[in-house]
């Protein structure tokens, strides 16, 4: 893997994406072998949105490595207003090993990227959540021990979850379905992407109006909020659209015997899913969350494992100096 950012899932072959799911596991296997990869290094956290698990997780998984964080918050950076992403970039490459970003705009990531020399990594943006996606994958994986085939039904709002899914499906070869209210459909441009890397693995991807028909002897029924970061003031009017495509026990019924509950969280209980479904044995969200460490360990070694610039010799400096 030579890639120098993880910004979509797209950006990477099927076997790259096999490669990143095995090294998640196997850190989650021998994290100490592990414990100094990223020894001294440290990662900046610029958080535009609200999070619990990603901070969370990017934070304790650099220090599992050997390394640091810093959070940024919007009130420290104010990015683009306070000053520009080239700048932030410029700066924060001087200074740091890597940078995880969570933001609205999607271009403002690519931008992060194209600007700083040093890797950068999507924390959400409104349009993808790949490293996500690379954990809801390593947590099917370790529930059906494949993921080829698996037929994957993710019933709600078409949206950067549900994109992520969609790319990360299509590398694997599983079958993802997405049920959402009319105008609430992914995006053509990511439906149409899984459609055709599908046609190397095997993979599908359909989108529907129709939640029963999606959930359908799926192995893996998938939901989200209703209103994501940013839409807070269409809440009211989600809640109503959206209500015929809440995972109750009377849809989740409809998957295979066996099949399993999965949701990125935070979850609302009481509207896209009820209680006796995220609740029940059925349901790894846990596991899911929990995976978001491994997984995110697994792009940071990858990215950010190349030569660390040497610190001074003393001795020699004080010699130079004459002191
Ligand atoms: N699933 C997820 O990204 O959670 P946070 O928003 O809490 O980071
Ligand atoms: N779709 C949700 C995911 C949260 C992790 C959002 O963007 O708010």
């Amino acid at each position: 893997m030579n890639a120098k950012d993880f910004l979509t899932i797209k950006d990477f072959s099927p076997a790259e994406i096999q490669y990143l799911l095995t090294l998640g596991r196997q850190v989650k296997t021998h994290p100490t072998t592990y414990s100094e990869t990223l020894k001294r290094k440290t990662l900046a956290m610029i958080f535009e949105k609200p999070s619990l698990r990603t901070r969370v997780s990017f934070d304790v998984g650099i220090q599992q490595l050997g390394g640091f964080s810093i959070y940024l918050s919007p009130a420290e950076i104010n990015l683009g207003k306070r000053e520009s992403v080239y700048d932030v970039a410029k700066n924060l490459e001087r200074m740091v090993q890597g940078i995880m970003i969570r933001t609205f705009a999607h271009e403002i990531v690519e931008q992060m990227a194209e600007y700083a020399d040093i890797p950068v990594i999507n924390g959400l943006t409104d349009y993808s959540h790949p490293c996500q996606a690379l954990a809801d994958y390593m947590t099917m994986w370790e529930a059906f021990g494949k993921l080829q085939g698996l037929k994957i039904a993710y019933v709600g709002d078409g949206n950067n979850v549900a994109h992520s899914l969609m790319f990360t499906g299509a590398q694997a070869g599983a079958h993802v379905w997405v049920a959402t209210p009319p105008g609430y459909e992914p995006k053509a441009d990511a439906a149409r992407w899984a459609s055709e890397r599908g046609r190397e693995t095997g993979a599908t991807c359909t989108v529907t109006n129709d939640p029963q028909e999606a959930v359908s002897g799926a192995d893996v029924v998938y939901t989200d909020v209703w209103a994501s970061m940013g839409q807070e003031a269409e809440t009211a009017k989600r809640k109503q659209i959206f209500a015929p495509f809440q995972v109750n026990q009377e849809l989740f019924q409809r998957a295979r015997n066996g099949a399993i509950f999965l949701h990125c969280l935070p979850a609302h209980r009481g509207e896209e899913v009820t209680a006796d479904v995220i609740d029940s044995p059925r349901s790894l969200v846990f596991q899911q969350a929990e995976n978001r460490l491994h997984a995110q360990k697994a792009i940071m070694i990858e990215l950010m494992k190349g030569e660390f610039v040497k610190l001074p010799d003393l001795a020699e400096l004080r010699e130079l100096a004459h002191v």
